[in-house]
């Protein structure tokens, strides 16, 4: 079988150099992982502050965008926080390019989540994070466009509160609105800081 190796090398040649190509830091050769995902749109909704917010807003701008909701016991504050501590990391090593990003939060809970709530809630993870509440057909709308998923939990009789189930990932958009990736929040901030540097130019 001496015969094949001369085309096992070539192919084990080939497949080294495709390795390569994949590892090279030229984000220029790459198709982002969601081009062409019918992803985001248009909404209107209110910022923290109380001021209409549209996508339109953050024309020109990277957009790191997650649905959720300020009440959520768990899975919110665990993703909010590593997709903050990554832009932060992002942000200390490359500052001009972080600039053009920004980290939008957009309640799935508008009865509870008024601006009011949710500017002490975003406030608790740090600038530039934007918080985006509306009428619940705005916001499920948004949803919508953004594939995102979320129900309300029934709640027994006398229950303080209810929870409300969500679909949870971060999604990363160009500044003309394309989707770009999914930020791996659940692999930690340092993860979030690379897919961040590798997109954000
Ligand atoms: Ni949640």
């Amino acid at each position: 079988m001496n015969v094949r190796t001369p085309f096992a090398a070539i192919a084990a040649l080939a497949l080294s150099l495709t390795v390569l190509g994949g590892c090279s830091r030229q984000p220029a050769a790459q198709t982002p992982p969601l081009a062409g995902a019918r992803l985001g749109g248009a909404f209107s909704l209110v910022d923290q502050d109380g001021r209409p917010t549209t996508d339109r807003s953050f024309a020109g701008r990277y957009r790191a965008v997650y649905f959720g909701y300020s009440f959520c016991p768990d899975v919110c504050p665990t993703t909010l926080q590593a997709l903050m501590q990554g832009y932060r990391a992002f942000a200390s090593a490359s500052p001009a390019e972080a600039a053009k990003l920004v980290p939008v939060f957009i309640t799935v809970d508008p009865e509870r989540d008024t601006p009011a709530v949710l500017k002490s809630y975003v406030a608790a993870f740090g600038k530039p994070l934007v918080g985006l509440t509306g009428t619940p057909d705005a916001i499920a709308a948004a949803a919508k466009a953004y594939g995102v998923y979320y129900h309300k939990q029934a709640t027994a009789a006398g229950a303080s509160g209810y929870l409300v189930d969500h679909s949870s990932q971060v999604i990363l958009f160009g500044p003309d609105g394309q989707p770009i990736a999914l930020v791996p929040t659940d692999q930690g901030a340092k993860a979030v800081a690379d897919t961040l540097a590798q997109w954000v130019h």
